[in-house]
């Protein structure tokens, strides 16, 4: 017996070497971790369970057959994050490259198999160089096996995809039909085809950075939602963002224990909007003096950065806030933002996240860039998603919400549950100084004329209660009581149901 154990411990030394002590010292050189030294950090303590350690792949090209290490390539199993269970996989780079042959796609999609069946996230973290080049369409239908059960989980349990290290060819259609994707900067990178390839076909010079780094994707492709400097921060930011999911479709909000009074008044709210109509102000400030205890997930920060998307709690449960930024462009509606924000609104209605959405939003942005590139159809997006979203949803309309979108941003005509306005909030269909030209052309040359016009157009819609008085807002609120009244809310919808026509799937304008 006591032979029998020492020959188990001693093979799953072999396989927790990966491949071998020299790649393990080129991986550490390079600033990664390991993928079992990244599992070690991204779950709780001792938690986490292997399975499939001894699986090998089966591939005889190439003198292959020759070449084999336990594991192939990617460490596999379950543990859990603050006592929550999750379902891992971590290509380990030392082994092939971290390349995805038959059997280690098999072993992807076990998890992913389990995963579904006990409604619990899956997390993937990739080092990878693609497809095993050894193994051809064998690999390709691995790639497969793994795409199709990502998109049968979108929607029913949360998938986050953490990039660090190559992702190139197969490996990128895994992360992108995710939920999350996180980088590390500087170690990390995502592309269809490599630098080389994009040398042969286009003559283009580029380096990994410059074609798929972290900086690219979250500023330029917004591919990723955020990136974090070294791999122990971005599985440590993995693990707060988890904690604020829920663990499937059907699963509860998750609930902490919240020691920030749900009935705390902000005076400095009611100093936030500037007297001048057309200063900015940060509404970055709003979120996280309303949120608990300051604590705002941001998700795709450096990216249309005019609209603010993020995960917070209210009395120690999850919200979805999305929100106008005055500070950037004025907070216009444009393809970016709409595009970030309406993924957002959907992975919240998904997964039964309340929506809270704050308002101060001068329209959509004119232009040719931005009919060219399909504003209508970008914008629509946004649209398409507060008008099917079931979950709560509470607005809070602060200063602008001009034409089209008013409507979009979680109006009352789109279901809005509760929809308050503070005093300052200007609901129109333009601004005065548009409207004023508009109506009063013949009098434009007359400034004197045109400022008595704009002032009278101020006076009559550049407040809520045109709107207030229609029952469009609910509730004409005090800045300072914001966060009481939205807690108010939240608990007021806390057994909300509403459900849209049946239907096989609806047409989102992709
Ligand atoms: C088999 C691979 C491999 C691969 C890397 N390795 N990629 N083995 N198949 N795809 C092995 C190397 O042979 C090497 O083995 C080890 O991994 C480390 O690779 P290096 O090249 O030494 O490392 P580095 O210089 O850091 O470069 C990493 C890399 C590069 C950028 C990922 O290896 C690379 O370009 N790989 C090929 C990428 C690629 O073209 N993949 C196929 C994409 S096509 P040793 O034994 O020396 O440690 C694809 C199609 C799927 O994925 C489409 C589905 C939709």
């Amino acid at each position: 017996m006591k032979e029998i154990l020492g020959e188990l411990e001693a093979r799953r030394a072999v396989a927790r070497l990966g491949g071998g002590e020299k790649r393990i010292h080129a991986q550490h050189e390079r600033g990664k971790l390991t993928a079992r030294e990244r599992l070690e950090i991204l779950l709780d303590e001792g938690s986490f369970e292997e399975f499939d350690m001894f699986v090998e792949h089966r591939c005889t090209d190439f003198g292959m057959e020759d070449t084999k290490y336990p594991g192939d390539g990617v460490v596999t199993g379950w543990g859990t994050i603050n006592g929550r269970t999750v379902y891992v996989f971590a290509k380990d780079f030392t082994v092939f490259g971290g390349s995805l042959s038959e059997t280690h796609a098999q072993k992807i999609c076990k998890i992913q198999d389990m995963a579904v069946r006990n409604r619990v996230p899956v997390i993937g973290l990739f080092d990878a160089g693609g497809a095993r080049i050894q193994e051809g369409v064998a690999a390709l239908g691995g790639y497969g096996e793994v795409f199709q059960r990502n998109v049968l989980a979108s929607g029913v349990i949360p998938q986050i995809s953490v990039i660090m290290g190559p992702c190139a060819g197969g490996d990128v259609y895994s992360p992108a039909m995710t939920d999350f994707i996180f980088m590390v900067r500087d170690t990390s990178y995502m592309f269809v085809t490599g630098p080389d390839v994009v040398k042969t076909v286009t003559n283009e010079t580029v380096t990994a950075e410059e074609l798929g780094g972290a900086s690219i994707h979250t500023t330029k492709s917004s591919i990723a939602d955020g990136a974090y400097d070294n791999d122990v921060d971005t599985l440590l930011q993995v693990r707060r963002l988890v904690d604020m999911l829920p663990a499937s479709n059907v699963a509860e909000i998750p609930e902490i224990e919240c020691y920030d009074d749900p009935e705390r008044t902000e005076a400095s709210l009611d100093r936030l909007i500037p007297d001048n109509p057309n200063k900015p102000y940060d509404m970055r400030e709003m979120i996280l003096k309303v949120v608990d205890e300051g604590d705002f997930f941001e998700l795709q920060e450096s990216f249309a950065k005019n609209i603010l998307t993020g995960f917070g709690r209210m009395e120690g449960r999850t919200v979805g806030i999305v929100a106008n930024q005055p500070m950037v462009l004025a907070g216009v509606l444009d393809i970016d933002a709409s595009r970030k924000a309406a993924r957002f609104v959907r992975f919240c209605d998904a997964f039964s996240i309340p929506i809270v959405t704050f308002v101060d939003v001068p329209g959509f942005l004119p232009g040719t860039a931005q009919e060219y590139g399909g504003l209508i159809k970008h914008g629509a997006k946004l649209l398409f998603a507060y008008a099917e979203a079931t979950v709560p949803k509470i607005t809070c309309i602060t200063r602008k919400a001009y034409g089209g979108a008013y409507d979009v941003m979680a109006s009352k005509h789109l279901r809005g549950d509760v929809n308050y306005a503070w005093p300052t909030a200007e609901i129109a269909v333009m601004g005065p100084k548009g409207a004023a030209e508009i109506l009063y052309r013949s009098e434009l040359s007359d400034p004197e004329k045109i400022a008595g016009r704009i002032a009278e157009y101020e006076t009559q819609f550049a407040n809520p209660f045109v709107a207030a008085e229609r029952g469009y807002i609910d509730e004409v609120i005090m800045p300072q009581s914001t966060r009481r009244r939205i807690s108010r809310a939240l608990r007021l919808l806390r057994n909300k149901t509403l459900e849209n026509p049946w239907k096989k799937h609806d047409n989102i304008p992709l």
